[in-house]
């Protein structure tokens, strides 16, 4: 029997779908640009960034976010990119997002890369958490995958998280085969050293250049085979509780407080509990990251609709929303936009 089956939509002010799920975690992305070129993000010559008059203004941002806390439930507010540090005025555009009624936990996922200079300013701003993409510790590898020789700025980064108190600092890893997988256990070491909570996320088919491949992947099983083979992992029992609708699997390294997040997005999909809904940086509406359709928000926006219309497109998209990925069916096709144009 399926597991996921289709409910009738429950009640307005809600982002629920036919399958019952409900979106309270907004991933908002900020920009597409970005000052690295990840092998399995970009191509090396980047892509066309999306022109700036596509773009959400800061007002803009700030009042579709504002509809989405005040008339939708939405909770949570993850700033995304591209590399959302890049954004002008992030800074500003956080504190006005802290400054909305119910207040949304606010969230960045950011490459960390000129994060020691404006970690404490934007905590002060109203930021709340943090999640750095780092996916090597060697210089070479780092040069190699991102294709920019950035790991000190960085490394300097964590620590800045570290110290702005935007604890517990999260560390998105993604491991690829001949490339940094034989890393996994010296990046444990290192978060534990650092006081920082690795997460290792299986890599999906999102790159631009189309050249994942599932056989090559590097799974979640592997992953904690590897972990565990140095240092024994115990499931921890308040994690299950704990977890909701987390897609990280959190262990604890055994005979320490020490816990590390393994994200099977691919081997393991968790998109039965999904409770995320992401907005371009361009305006548009997407209930998956590998939806094929959205749902343009901003020509509703700039045609000068009320914030109940705006909310009614919303809620409206969200009963589209699809029951899963489906990478591992046959007829599987991947996203037109890229990751960088979506938002992690
Ligand atoms: N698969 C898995 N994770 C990815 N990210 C970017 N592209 C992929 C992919 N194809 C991660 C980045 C970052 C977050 C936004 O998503 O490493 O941590
Ligand atoms: Fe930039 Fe993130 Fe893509 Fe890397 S994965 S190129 S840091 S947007």
């Amino acid at each position: 029997m399926p597991v996921l089956r289709p409910l009738p939509t429950q009640g307005a002010g809600r982002l629920a779908d036919r399958y019952g799920r409900v979106a309270t975690d907004l991933r908002l992305s900020l920009t597409d640009r970005c000052n690295l070129r990840c092998t399995y993000c970009m191509p090396a010559e980047g892509l066309d960034w999306m022109p700036s008059a596509q773009l959400l203004s800061d007002e803009e941002v700030v009042r579709l976010v504002r509809v989405g806390v005040e008339r939708l439930g939405i909770t949570t507010v993850r700033l995304t990119g591209g590399e959302p540090l890049l954004r002008r005025n992030l800074e500003g555009l956080v504190a006005a997002l802290a400054g909305l009624e119910p207040r949304p936990v606010l969230a960045l996922t950011t490459n960390g890369i000129g994060l020691a200079g404006r970690a404490e300013g934007l905590a002060a701003a109203g930021l709340d958490r943090i999640n750095i993409s780092l996916d090597t510790l060697e210089d070479d590898t780092f040069a190699r995958l991102t294709r920019r020789r950035r790991l000190a700025d960085v490394l300097a980064g964590v620590r800045a998280a570290r110290s702005a108190g935007l604890n517990p600092v999260k560390i998105n890893t993604v491991l690829m085969r001949g490339v940094n997988d034989h890393e996994a256990v010296s990046l444990l070491e290192w978060a534990m050293a650092e006081g920082v909570q690795l997460r290792f996320i299986e890599q999906m088919p999102l790159d631009a250049q189309h050249a994942w491949q599932r056989q090559t992947m590097v799974a979640a099983a592997e992953i904690w085979a590897r972990l565990d083979a140095r240092h024994p992992l115990v499931e921890d029992p308040a994690d299950a509780l704990a977890r909701g609708s987390a897609p990280a699997e959190l262990f604890r390294v055994a005979g320490t407080t020490h816990t590390v997040g393994i994200i099977a997005a691919v081997s393991k999909p968790f998109c039965g509990s999904c409770d995320r809904v992401r907005l371009t940086a361009d305006g548009q509406i997407r209930t998956c990251l590998f939806s094929r359709s959205e749902t343009d928000l901003r020509s509703a926006l700039r045609s000068g609709v009320e914030d109940a219309e705006l909310a009614g497109i919303w809620i409206a998209a969200i009963t589209g929303k699809q029951a899963g990925h489906g990478i591992d069916d046959p007829s599987f096709l991947q996203p037109d936009r890229p990751m960088s144009a979506i938002g992690g």
